[in-house]
């Protein structure tokens, strides 16, 4: 993540940066042609990430109740389903059924104050 001025056309605002606090997430849609698709935003130790929900074990989305992606502890980001665990900041998963791959990061970055984001290449 970057702060940088400037507009690009293929961004799209998903979340005003002071409302991530850390330890919290925030979920948007990615508008892709097809269909949009779910992704979130972490504040993990203050520096803010984003990734497609989407387990890398089963494709379904991961949140346990709305909104809801990371352990007690602030730590990991939790699969519901079966519990694979995820780094936040890089997203590999370092336990569980889908241990060794990593959810796919949304490209983001701050300016003026909001969290834009990009279609991820592997996504496109
Ligand atoms: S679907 Fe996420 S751990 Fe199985």
């Amino acid at each position: 993540m970057t702060e940088q001025s400037g507009h690009d056309p293929d961004e799209v605002i998903v979340a005003q940066a002071n409302e991530v606090t850390p330890g919290t997430t925030k979920k948007f849609m990615l508008p892709l042609p097809d269909a949009p698709v779910e992704a979130f935003v972490v504040n993990f130790e203050g520096e803010l990430h984003a990734w497609v929900n989407r387990c890398r074990h089963v494709p379904l989305t991961m949140d346990w109740v709305e909104n809801r992606f990371l352990d007690e502890s602030g730590t990991h980001i939790v699969c519901a389903t079966h519990g694979a665990m995820y780094e936040p900041n890089t997203g590999e998963c370092i336990a569980g059924p889908a241990f060794g791959r990593s959810l796919i990061r949304v490209p983001i970055r701050v300016a003026h104050g909001q969290v834009l984001a990009r279609i991820p290449e592997e996504l496109r």
